[in-house]
């Protein structure tokens, strides 16, 4: 099992982000790569609003540039019993406090030559649900080497101690999910984080971060396990203005799923089961 020492745990904590040179086998990277291309040529997801191209409108016709899968467990059970999600747990744990839980997962493709740039932005600046507030960190790992030409992450030193700055949908175009920051920062500060596959760079929600396009002729697959600390009431938090026009195809998607009854289906809830299962069983790893 991972943990971080103490000179890893001051990294984060001084500049919201930390590098890793390995968090699961190589095996098990193999493996995840196999389910990720599955899961991506299939367009798991896709129906239920789960899938959809980040950086695009999901325009019939256009080849997706970035294309996202939220919760991918849910369509791929193999994904619940990793190495991965065991010590990406412990590792939460070690930096925002043992009541750390799962909070979702995604799956990331940045397909060759034509994968776009992820635009600078803080997690945070995503959170729709106003009245609580929480920690949460991210914990990246590629399944391939990361690196400037295919889009390994970039971060803003100690950006994480200061506010949530402005957003705004990308280019604009509120049926597009990705936000920029448009507020103004030094991005001459900006460090790059190239990675071997199976390491992991993990991020606070509040650390400025990027990832450039991949000009590269292989796909840049990413696994992204996000947790959070405990809920706390917050009632001046409100909900940030740049979310409330959002009007993205995958919202719609999902809207009329469930108005066609909702759930994934027998197979995702069994695999939703199988992950939740998971999480308590490594939950109750830790208590002992
Ligand atoms: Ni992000």
């Amino acid at each position: 099992m991972s943990s971080l020492d103490e000179a890893q745990v001051s990294f984060f904590r001084e500049h919201g982000y930390l590098p890793m040179e390995a968090i699961t086998s190589a095996d098990e990277v193999a493996e995840l790569r196999g389910i990720f291309d599955g899961l991506f040529a299939s367009r798991a997801g896709w129906e239920q609003g789960r899938a959809f191209d980040l950086a695009g409108a999901d325009e019939a016709g256009k080849e997706p540039v970035l294309p996202q899968i939220i919760n991918p467990v849910e369509f791929a059970p193999a994904l619940a019993s990793t190495r991965f999600r065991v010590n990406a747990l412990a590792i939460a744990r070690q930096l925002i406090g043992p009541g750390a839980e799962p909070w979702f997962e995604h799956a990331i493709n940045k397909p060759a030559r034509i994968g776009a740039a992820t635009p600078w932005h803080q997690d945070e600046a995503h959170r729709y649900d106003p009245g609580v507030d929480y920690e949460q960190i991210s914990i990246w790992m590629p399944l391939q080497p990361a690196t400037l030409e295919n889009g390994c992450m970039q971060y803003i030193p100690g950006s994480h101690r200061g506010p949530v700055l402005e957003h705004h949908s990308l280019n604009d175009d509120p049926r597009i999910s990705a936000l920029e920051c448009c507020a103004t920062f030094d991005a001459t500060k900006a460090v790059a984080c190239p990675l071997p596959a199976g390491g992991a760079a993990i991020h606070h929600c509040r650390t400025l971060h990027c990832a450039s396009a991949n000009v590269t002729g292989q796909p840049r697959r990413a696994y992204i396990l996000a947790f959070r600390g405990a809920p706390v009431p917050a009632p001046a938090r409100e909900m940030f203005p740049w979310l409330r026009g959002k009007q993205t195809p995958a919202a719609q998607r999902a809207a009329s799923w469930e108005n066609r009854g909702g759930a994934v289906g027998r197979a995702g809830r069994a695999a939703a089961g199988v992950a939740r299962r998971a999480a308590r069983k490594i939950s109750r790893m830790f208590r002992k």
